[in-house]
């Protein structure tokens, strides 16, 4: 009995053993294939121009499917489209692993909203976390560029971007309930 439990912490540990250079081969892989998304998004998912989102930190999950959305036209941006034609599932995969391991941007700025939007963004978090940290599908939130949720919040309203649960939740904000909602997020 005891070599039996033996056995199986020591198989538990040369598979963790064997985990980390798996992982690590899937991340420069990963940051290879990423290189020609550097220029837009940053070497570290971290982007300078406030229209592109940031990647750095994002939900895994969450940049295989939105790339998969723009692969396949499900998610319509001309560029990313083109862009995500051009991407083998692995890439996409290996690509999302290493914007996902990227530490988050820290953004603050005095654009912050004020305290009372809070309540507003409480509706949030439910789907995207207590600290919009993301999880799964859903995306990370915080310090994402407050320009760049705007445009999807307003995307989502208008139906634009196709996402049930999102129209639902953008359809009665109006244009200064978004930009506080945008302004909060960025400044987490
Ligand atoms: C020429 C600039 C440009 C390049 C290069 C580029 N992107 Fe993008 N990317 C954009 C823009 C613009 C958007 C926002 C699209 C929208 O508004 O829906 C975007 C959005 C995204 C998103 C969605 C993020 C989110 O939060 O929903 C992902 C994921 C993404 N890009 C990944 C990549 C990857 C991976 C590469 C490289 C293989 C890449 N991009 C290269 C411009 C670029
Ligand atoms: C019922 C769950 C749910 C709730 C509640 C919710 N969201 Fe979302 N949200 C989602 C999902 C799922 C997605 C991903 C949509 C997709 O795959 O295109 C998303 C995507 C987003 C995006 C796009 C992020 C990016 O990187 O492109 C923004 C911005 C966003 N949500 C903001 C909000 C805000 C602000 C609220 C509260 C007012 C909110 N969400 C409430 C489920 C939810």
């Amino acid at each position: 009995m005891l070599s039996l439990k033996k056995t199986l912490i020591s198989s538990l540990f040369i598979a963790k053993l064997f985990a980390v250079p798996v992982l690590a081969a899937d991340l420069s892989a990963g940051e290879q294939k990423a290189s020609s998304c550097f220029g837009c998004h940053g070497q570290k998912g971290i982007s300078s121009i406030s229209q592109l989102p940031n990647l750095a930190a994002q939900q895994p999950a969450y940049l295989v499917n939105q790339l998969k959305a723009f692969k396949s036209g499900n998610r319509s941006n001309a560029t990313m489209e083109s862009i995500a034609k051009n991407l083998e599932i692995k890439d996409i995969e290996n690509i999302s692993a290493y914007f996902s391991s990227q530490k988050p941007a820290k953004i603050t700025t005095e654009s912050a909203a004020p305290k009372s939007s809070l309540d507003s963004a409480n509706m949030c978090l439910g789907c995207h976390g207590l600290d919009a940290e993301g999880k799964g599908q859903f995306p990370r939130l915080a310090g994402q560029h407050p320009d760049y949720l705007e445009q999807q919040l307003k995307n989502f309203k208008e139906g634009l971007r196709k996402n049930g649960p999102m129209h639902a939740v953008t359809v009665n904000l109006n244009e200064s309930e978004i930009k506080a909602l945008a302004a909060y997020f960025g400044s987490l």
